[in-house]
């Protein structure tokens, strides 16, 4: 089953704990997590201590997406959380490989490694996608919800989908920004098999919250 990730940048924040809590039943549902600094994405979100809370108040597998220079003090912070997932940009780092060995030593349970639009999947290297369980590959510039999805991503998704059969590797590959109706589909047609959506999910009644989730699913 497609693994839908719905992004809390879209939800009221004043009422997260109510908005989260309409997905709690739902199978193959992850929370996206988009922590933003300021610095690696004009944008600031939430860090530490939201994360924590959130951990302590939802039984749904939180998924961490750091759009931070800094990416090693986050999974030093997080690393006692057992954390379904945490994603961190190979722009923000000097050593991918390296952080990804290190992020193996906390409790998160998966490591991503995602791309910007202008980072092709090569830049990765397969010694990367050999070691994580998860490839994030954005349809948006990150920083901001609500923008158009970016079409130079399905090659991509295409691309990794080949480099997984071939080498016979294992990772989800995620696409994040500008998934609605429309973008779904030809997101999973590429061979995506998480889909983070926002605006989508969350920019209506919450009584619609579910349809929208699974309306996304096939
Ligand atoms: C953008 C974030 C996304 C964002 C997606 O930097 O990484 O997760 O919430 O929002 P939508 O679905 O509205 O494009
Ligand atoms: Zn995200």
């Amino acid at each position: 089953m497609t693994i839908i990730s719905p992004s809390i940048l879209a939800a009221n924040f004043l009422e997260l704990q109510s908005e989260i809590d309409v997905f709690k039943d739902q199978d193959a549902t992850w929370l996206h997590l988009d922590v933003m600094d300021g610095h690696f994405v004009p944008n600031m979100t939430f860090g530490i201590p939201i994360i924590k809370q959130l951990s302590h108040n939802t039984n749904l597998p939180l998924d961490v997406h750091l759009m931070v220079t800094n990416p090693r003090f986050y999974f030093d912070q997080l690393s006692d959380l057992e954390l379904e997932n945490i994603t961190f940009h190979h722009e923000a780092v000097e050593n991918t490989i390296e952080l990804v060995q290190h992020a193996k030593t906390t409790k998160v349970k998966k490591v991503g490694v995602s791309i910007k639009p202008n980072t092709s999947v090569a830049e990765i290297g397969l010694e990367v996608l050999k070691n994580i369980e998860l490839v994030l590959v954005m349809s948006v510039e990150p920083g901001f919800g609500g923008q158009s999805f970016m079409h130079n991503s399905l090659d991509k998704i295409k691309e990794l989908c080949n480099i997984r059969e071939e080498h016979n590797l294992k990772f989800q590959i995620q696409i994040d920004g500008g998934i609605n109706a429309d973008t779904y589909k030809l997101a999973l047609d590429a061979g995506a098999d998480n889909l983070v959506a926002g605006s989508y999910i969350f920019k209506n009644d919450k009584s619609n919250y579910i349809d929208k989730l699974n309306s996304l699913r096939n």
